[in-house]
C-alpha cells in the first residue's frame, strides 16, 4: 500500500493532509523520515507518525530440525505439529514454507511472512532443496538417465524437471531438487522400482541444517536463503 494512503487510512486525515504530515518529516518508516508519499509499505514495516505508532508488525523467519513423527502442520487433532515444537509468543502466527512428510526429518523452514515463503516456491528463484535418501534396494546405474529426462507425474500431469543425483553409498542418495510436488521423491523412486525408507533435508537454498539438534529451532535473516 503506498504511504500516504495507509496514513491516510490509520489517522482518517484526508489525503491532502496526510501527504502534508510526510512532506513536514513527520512520517518514519522503520525508524527513518521518510518524505515520499507514494513509498510503498506492507504489514511487516513499522510506521510512525509524531510520537505516535501507527504499526508495528515483526516479521519472523525460523529455520527448524524436524523430527521423526512431526507433522508439519499448524495444527492437528492427532498429531504433534512443527509449530507445538516452538515456544514464543509468535508461534501462532507462523506457517511453513516447504512441507516434510510427518516420517522425513532435518529442515524445516516457518515465517509469518506469506510473500516470502511464496517467493521460496518461485521457478525464478531456483531454491534448491538437498535430500539425504535412504533406499530399500540398490541404487541402479540407469536412474541416472530416467530423472535426468523427467518423471512423469500422472495426478498433477506434470513431468518433473531434471534431477540429479550423488550416491553416497549402495542404498543412501543426495537428491537435489528444484521443485516440490507432493512425495516427489517418494514418488521418483517408486516410478523405477525402488522404495524409499528414509528422507532426511539437509539444506534450502543456502541454508544448511548444519549441527541444529533434533526439534531444535533457531530465527534466520530473511535474505539469508538467496
Ligand atoms: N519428497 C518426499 O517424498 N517427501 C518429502 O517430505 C519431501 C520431498
Amino acid at each position: 500500500m503506498r504511504l500516504d494512503r495507509f496514513i491516510s487510512h490509520h489517522t482518517r486525515l484526508g489525503k491532502k493532509r496526510s501527504r502534508a504530515l510526510i512532506e513536514n518529516c513527520e512520517v518514519r518508516v522503520n525508524k527513518h523520515i521518510v518524505r515520499d508519499p507514494l513509498l510503498r509499505v506492507d504489514r511487516f514495516d513499522t510506521i510512525t507518525c509524531g510520537s505516535e505508532t501507527l504499526q508495528e508488525h515483526q516479521a519472523h523467519y525460523l529455520m527448524m530440525h524436524k523430527p521423526a513423527g512431526i507433522l508439519s502442520a499448524t495444527k492437528d487433532p492427532e498429531f504433534k505439529t512443527a509449530i507445538d515444537l516452538i515456544d514464543t509468543p509468535y508461534a501462532h502466527e507462523l506457517h511453513i514454507a516447504g512441507r516434510l512428510d510427518r516420517a522425513s526429518t532435518g529442515l524445516l523452514l516457518l515465517t509469518n511472512d506469506g510473500r516470502w515463503s511464496k517467493q521460496l516456491t518461485e521457478p525464478e528463484q531456483n531454491v534448491a532443496k538437498v535430500y539425504e535418501v535412504g533406499l530399500r534396494d540398490p541404487i541402479e546405474e540407469r536412474y541416472h538417465e530416467i530423472f535426468a529426462n523427467g518423471i512423469y507425474l500422472a495426478y498433477e500431469d506434470h513431468t518433473t524437471q531434471p534431477v540429479t543425483f550423488t550416491q553416497l553409498n549402495e542404498r543412501r542418495v543426495e537428491v537435489t531438487l528444484h521443485e516440490g510436488r507432493y512425495h516427489q521423491i517418494k514418488r521418483m523412486f517408486h516410478a523405477v522400482g525402488n522404495q524409499v525408507t528414509s528422507l532426511h533435508r539437509t539444506r534450502i537454498g543456502k541454508i544448511e541444517l548444519g549441527d541444529l539438534s533434533t526439534g531444535a529451532f533457531q530465527t534466520i535473516e530473511a535474505d539469508a536463503i538467496f
